[in-house]
C-alpha cells in the first residue's frame, strides 16, 4: 500500500517527462540521414568516404568544415549520386525512405539539389532553358516561359544580378561570383526540400557574400523546413546564417559536431588538433 502511495508522483512526473520528450521527437522530423557511408571514385581503390554519418532534420542548416582534401565535395557529389563516385557501404535516408540506389534524376526530381563548388558552363544552352528543364524534371511542370522569366528575373534582382543573364548561356564567361549567385537563383527557383551548398561563399567579395546569405535566408524564410548543409571554409558566411550545428570532417568522417563555438575554434587553432 505504502509502496503504491510512493511511485504515484514518480510515475506523474514521469508522464511528464515522457510527454515532453515525445513532443520534441513530434517537433522534429527527419529530412536527410547519411548512414556509415563509405565511398570512393569509380576509377580507383581508395575510399575517400570512411564512415560518414550526419543527420538532417527539417529546417535545420548544417556546416560542414574541414581541410582542403577532407571528401566534401565527394560526400556532395555522392549524396546526389555522380556517377564519378560508388557507394562502397552505408545507406542514405530521404524522409525515412532509403535512397542509396536512386539515381541523380530521381534525388533532383526529390528536391535533392546541390550547388556545385566549380558550377560548370554549358555550352548552347542559356540560363533559362537550364531552368525550365531543370524545374520540368523537379516538378513535372512546364512554367510558362512568361512566368519562369519573371520569377528568374526578381531573384536576379534579390540577388544584385543584371536581369540580361537569363539569355546567356550557363556559366559561360561568368565571373566567379556570377557563378554563385546564379547556383543560389537555381536553387530559389527549383524549391528544393534539401540543399547542399558546396563553397557557395568561395570567390565571392564582401558584399557578395551578404547579399548572397540573404538571398538563402529569403529562401529559408519561404521553405522553413528546408534543410541546408553548407560545406564552407570560412566563419563570415556562418555569421551570416547561424547553423543548427558545425561538423568538422577529416578523412571522410565527421570528426567533431557542436555549435558556432567550434567554428570559432577552427578560425583560431586550425585543423591542427583533428590530423593524425
Ligand atoms: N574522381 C576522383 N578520382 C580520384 N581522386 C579523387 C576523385 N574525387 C576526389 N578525389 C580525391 O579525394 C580527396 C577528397 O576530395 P574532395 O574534392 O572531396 O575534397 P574537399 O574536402 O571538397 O576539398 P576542398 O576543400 O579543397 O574543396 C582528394 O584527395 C581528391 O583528390
Ligand atoms: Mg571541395
Amino acid at each position: 500500500m505504502g509502496l503504491t502511495l510512493d511511485l504515484a508522483p514518480i510515475s506523474t512526473t514521469s508522464v511528464v517527462l515522457i510527454t515532453k520528450a515525445l513532443n520534441t521527437l513530434v517537433a522534429v522530423t527527419e529530412l536527410f540521414r547519411v548512414d556509415n557511408l563509405h565511398a570512393k571514385p569509380v576509377e580507383g581503390d581508395a575510399e575517400i568516404l570512411r564512415g560518414l554519418t550526419i543527420t538532417v532534420n527539417e529546417g535545420e542548416v548544417h556546416a560542414i568544415m574541414g581541410p582542403n582534401g577532407s571528401g566534401k565535395s565527394t560526400l556532395a557529389n555522392t549524396l546526389l549520386a555522380s556517377p564519378e563516385y560508388e557507394v562502397v557501404s552505408g545507406k542514405v535516408f530521404f524522409h525515412g525512405e532509403e535512397i542509396t540506389e536512386w539515381p541523380t534524376d530521381a534525388r533532383a526530381k526529390a528536391g535533392i539539389f546541390l550547388g556545385f563548388q566549380y558550377p560548370q558552363e554549358i555550352a548552347g544552352v542559356s540560363v533559362i532553358q537550364f531552368l525550365r528543364q531543370a524545374l520540368s524534371a523537379r516538378k513535372g511542370i512546364d512554367l510558362s516561359v512568361l512566368e519562369l522569366r519573371l520569377s528568374a528575373m526578381s531573384w536576379m534582382k534579390r540577388l544584385g544580378m543584371d536581369s540580361s543573364f537569363v539569355d546567356r548561356y550557363l556559366n559561360e564567361g561568368f565571373s566567379g561570383g556570377e557563378k554563385k549567385r546564379n547556383e543560389i537563383m537555381q536553387m530559389a527557383i527549383l524549391e528544393p526540400e534539401v540543399a547542399i551548398l558546396d563553397e557557395t561563399d568561395s570567390g565571392l567579395d564582401i558584399d557578395a557574400l551578404r547579399i548572397v546569405a540573404s538571398g538563402i535566408r529569403e529562401v529559408r524564410k519561404e521553405r522553413p523546413k528546408m534543410g541546408i548543409v553548407l560545406i564552407t571554409h570560412y566563419q563570415r558566411l556562418l555569421d551570416e546564417l547561424q547553423p543548427d550545428f558545425v561538423h568538422i570532417m577529416v578523412d571522410g568522417r565527421i570528426v567533431k559536431s557542436g555549435g558556432m563555438e567550434i567554428a570559432q575554434e577552427l578560425e583560431k587553432s586550425g585543423y591542427e588538433a583533428y590530423r593524425d
